[in-house]
């Protein structure tokens, strides 16, 4: 039992105490009032999300200044309710149907703000004080067993699934000058890089862009007919110029304007032929794993070196949270490529694991709490429950936009993003302009703009537990109109 008594102690309550901010006393003796009234704030504010809306009509000019004395955190409450959060979108609300956002669900919140709390820096598995980074390696146990992933896969937390990305694509960077014993990590990058991609998500072209290898030298794979899917043949006739040229192959668990996925399965295959890195952008396709209906369009992923899954997309957790998954036969070289090297107080990389030495980050948040708590709250079924409800959701939008003869599908609905345009070729840039326009003043419904093989549209990726059947009306209704 911990003494309770020599905690409380430590707190500074006294207005005397002139080594400290006296604001700063203030707020600390008061706290448990700003708590509660920040609850209450927020509380409101969740309770009511589907009535806030999904866009601004205009974006007024913001004039914050620095001030010299701080007026303590309550005036910065109402500094915050009166010039900040009248400028905040339900972007977490059931019908921001915009980019892919989730959710946020309540325990995910509450361990947000606990991460916040309790402030560690989670670094160290053992022998450097706190348990955050074992509680992280537990977390990506339970989240392998959510997605049906077998023990041979390493996990960490980044911010996104861009830094997934850009974590995975670093080792296999490390893995292509291993094939030539060099150590890029250390030498720097003296070779040239050969990457295949059919439609890869733009932070991947970015990540490669960091490191060094150039987005451009990616060799665009052709894709199926009426696909995003790489075209199989179209790939091996690439492969057979240079049949021993190691490579890196970035696919698609899922793309972003029609959750295409590549034929994973196939890849498998390919990977007894080639000497290659294999990466899998599933961001939030996932997410189809959750499902029995569903996860046979990630049949064989277990197969990758690499994997990005995002927390803050389909698991509803707040931003930002995503994670890699990497095999564990890469550890080595994922530490070399990470070293926080000629730094003696942090002890030797090799010997004692730290996230600081297998990732971007040095200095991490507690970021699998958040996750931690949505999973020990909700489970698999509850999971499992918002993934098929969300793709139920999306072909119902789909039907009902098709039905009321104002749009036309671009893609079949696969998962749950509906990728769709005018029906009306004739005047179609303006009229998606308009269409935009309408439903944004309107700041029910908020949905993107995209190209899809050349036709200009719109996207609506349905990741949200909030959403309901009427919302899904509401959409329909919103859109019909803004058509009309
Ligand atoms: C397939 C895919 N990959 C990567 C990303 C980038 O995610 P983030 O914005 O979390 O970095 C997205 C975002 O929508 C995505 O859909």
């Amino acid at each position: 039992m911990q003494n309770t008594s020599s905690m409380t102690t430590a707190a500074p309550t006294s207005l005397d105490d002139n080594s400290v901010n006296n604001m700063l006393l203030h707020d600390s003796a008061n706290i448990e009032e700003l708590f509660r009234q920040l609850s209450s704030i927020a509380a409101n504010y969740l309770t009511n999300i589907h009535e806030h809306p999904t866009s601004l009509k205009e974006v007024p000019p913001i004039s914050l200044s620095l001030p010299e004395n701080g007026p303590g955190a309550a005036e910065a409450t109402q500094l915050f309710l009166q010039q900040i959060k009248p400028l905040l979108l339900a972007a977490s609300g059931p019908r921001y149907f915009g980019f892919v956002t989730g959710g946020g669900t309540p325990a995910a919140i509450a361990g947000d703000w606990l991460t916040a709390v309790f402030d560690q820096n989670t670094q160290y598995t053992h022998g450097k004080g706190d348990a955050s980074a074992a509680v992280e390696q537990q977390t990506i146990q339970m989240l392998l067993d959510l997605f049906g992933l077998p023990q041979h896969f390493n996990g960490g937390f980044v911010t996104g699934a861009t830094l997934s990305n850009f974590t995975s694509l670093a080792v296999a960077r490390q893995w292509i000058g291993h094939q030539y014993q060099k150590d890029i990590a250390r030498e720097g990058l003296q070779l040239p890089v050969k990457v295949y991609a059919a439609v890869p998500h733009s932070s991947s072209l970015k990540a490669l862009a960091m490191l060094g290898i150039g987005s451009s030298q990616v060799q665009l794979v052709p894709t199926l007919p009426d696909r995003e899917a790489i075209d199989m043949n179209a790939l091996e006739s690439l492969l057979t110029s240079a049949p021993e040229e190691p490579f890196i192959l970035i696919s698609s668990g899922g793309t972003v304007n029609t959750v295409d996925y590549d034929d994973l399965a196939a890849i498998v295959r390919l990977k007894e032929k080639y000497r290659f890195w294999w990466h899998i952008d599933a961001a939030f396709g996932g997410f189809a794993a959750l499902s029995p209906q569903y996860r046979h369009l990630l049949e064989g992923w277990q197969g990758a070196d690499s994997i990005t899954v995002d927390c803050h997309k389909w698991l509803n957790v707040p931003y930002d949270s995503a994670l890699y998954f990497t095999r564990k036969e890469h550890a080595l070289l994922q530490t070399q490529t990470f070293q926080n090297s000629n730094a003696p107080y942090l002890g030797d990389p090799m010997e004692n694991f730290s996230y600081g030495n297998f990732g971007p980050e040095n200095s991490r948040r507690f970021r699998a709490l958040p996750v931690w708590f949505t999973l020990m709250a909700y489970g698999k079924q509850g999971y499992q429950q918002i993934v098929e409800t969300n793709i139920a959701q999306a072909r119902q939008l789909g039907k009902a936009l098709v039905a009321s003869g104002c749009y036309k599908l671009l893609a079949p609905v696969r998962l749950n993003v509906v990728c769709f345009t005018t029906s009306e070729e004739k005047g179609r840039n303006e009229k998606l302009k308009q269409i935009l326009e309408k439903l944004y003043a309107g700041g029910k419904v908020f949905v993107t703009p995209t190209v899809y093989k050349g036709t200009p549209g719109l996207r609506a990726a349905l990741v949200n537990w909030r959403t309901t059947e009427k919302d899904i009306q509401i959409a329909v209704d919103e859109l019909v109109r803004a058509c009309s």
